[in-house]
């Protein structure tokens, strides 16, 4: 049996903990996608994943913050599941922005890392930047929650990063696989070798601007909000039953965003 439906039939009378947690079939299909046997995995954060990873993998490395004690607690929900296998999962307890900058990776990489701790900007950012150096070629990367915007701008990024391949968004999941580009050395600048900068950088500069395709905002949240609503998303969730797919409320309307910076500026010069 799958490990994903196993941990949800498990679990059907507990669903959640305080931090929210992976639906059942979004989970699911991660395991279609990247499968339920790896060496070694990390994640930010922990909950149902952790569980899953723990079954799934020889070593799983889980960074978050120790809520015991507060009420629905993620850390107790993992610890109190009889699914869960303590020998193969390994807690570094603590804030990953203070967790991770001190913590000593050593070789081999990662076959599969998710972010799902923090979501607060920059603090994914800040993960992906000590993790993205871990994660071994055709090994895969989780961006949960990408329909916060400052998380699906990440993932736009990502999403035109040579290092990475978008596999499949799974309604608000996005999942990418690593390529056998080399890494972007983390010590040093290099942001115009970037294709996301390139390709927005100031468009009347074409030594900078990339011709070959326009920018491409597809996590950016409205569109994001637009797919969900439309349905488009839930296709990766095939053979949910009938009223089983996660149900989308849209927010209250908010005023508009205020123009980016190049856009102001652009203004600014025309007028
Ligand atoms: C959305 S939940 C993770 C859900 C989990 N992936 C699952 O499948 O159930 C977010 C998790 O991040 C943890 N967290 C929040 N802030 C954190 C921080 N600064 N550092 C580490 N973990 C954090 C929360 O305690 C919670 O476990």
């Amino acid at each position: 049996m799958s490990i994903a439906v196993e941990i949800a039939e498990s679990l059907a009378a507990d669903a959640s903990h305080h931090g929210g947690t992976f639906n059942d079939l979004v989970l699911q299909r991660l395991e279609e996608l990247i499968g339920s046997s790896f060496g070694r995995t990390l994640e930010t954060g922990c909950g149902k994943s952790t569980i899953f990873f723990s079954r799934a993998s020889r070593e799983h490395l889980a960074f978050a913050i120790d809520d015991r004690g507060a009420p629905g607690s993620s850390l107790a929900f993992v610890e109190a599941s009889p699914l869960f296998r303590p020998e193969a999962c390994r807690f570094v307890l603590g804030p990953t922005q203070a967790t991770l900058p001190r913590h000593a990776f050593d070789p081999p990489a990662f076959d599969v890392v998710l972010l799902d701790g923090p979501h607060g900007y920059p603090f994914v950012e800040l993960e992906y930047y000590f993790l993205y150096p871990q994660i071994r070629p055709g090994g895969h990367l989780i961006v949960d929650d990408v329909h916060i915007p400052t998380i699906g701008r990440f993932a736009d990024f990502l999403f035109e990063e040579p290092m990475f391949e978008l596999v499949e968004t799974v309604v608000t999941t996005a999942l990418f696989r690593r390529t056998e580009a080399p890494a972007f050395d983390p010590l040093c600048d290099g942001w115009w070798r970037q294709p996301y900068n390139r390709r927005r950088i100031s468009p009347g500069k074409a030594d900078l601007h990339l011709a070959d395709r326009p920018p491409v905002d597809f996590f950016s949240a409205q569109k994001l909000d637009q797919l969900l609503m439309d349905g488009h998303l839930g296709v990766h969730l095939g053979e949910a039953p009938q009223g089983a797919r996660p149900s989308y409320v849209p927010p209250p309307p908010e005023p508009p965003p205020r123009p980016g910076l190049i856009a102001r500026l652009a203004a600014a010069l025309k007028g």
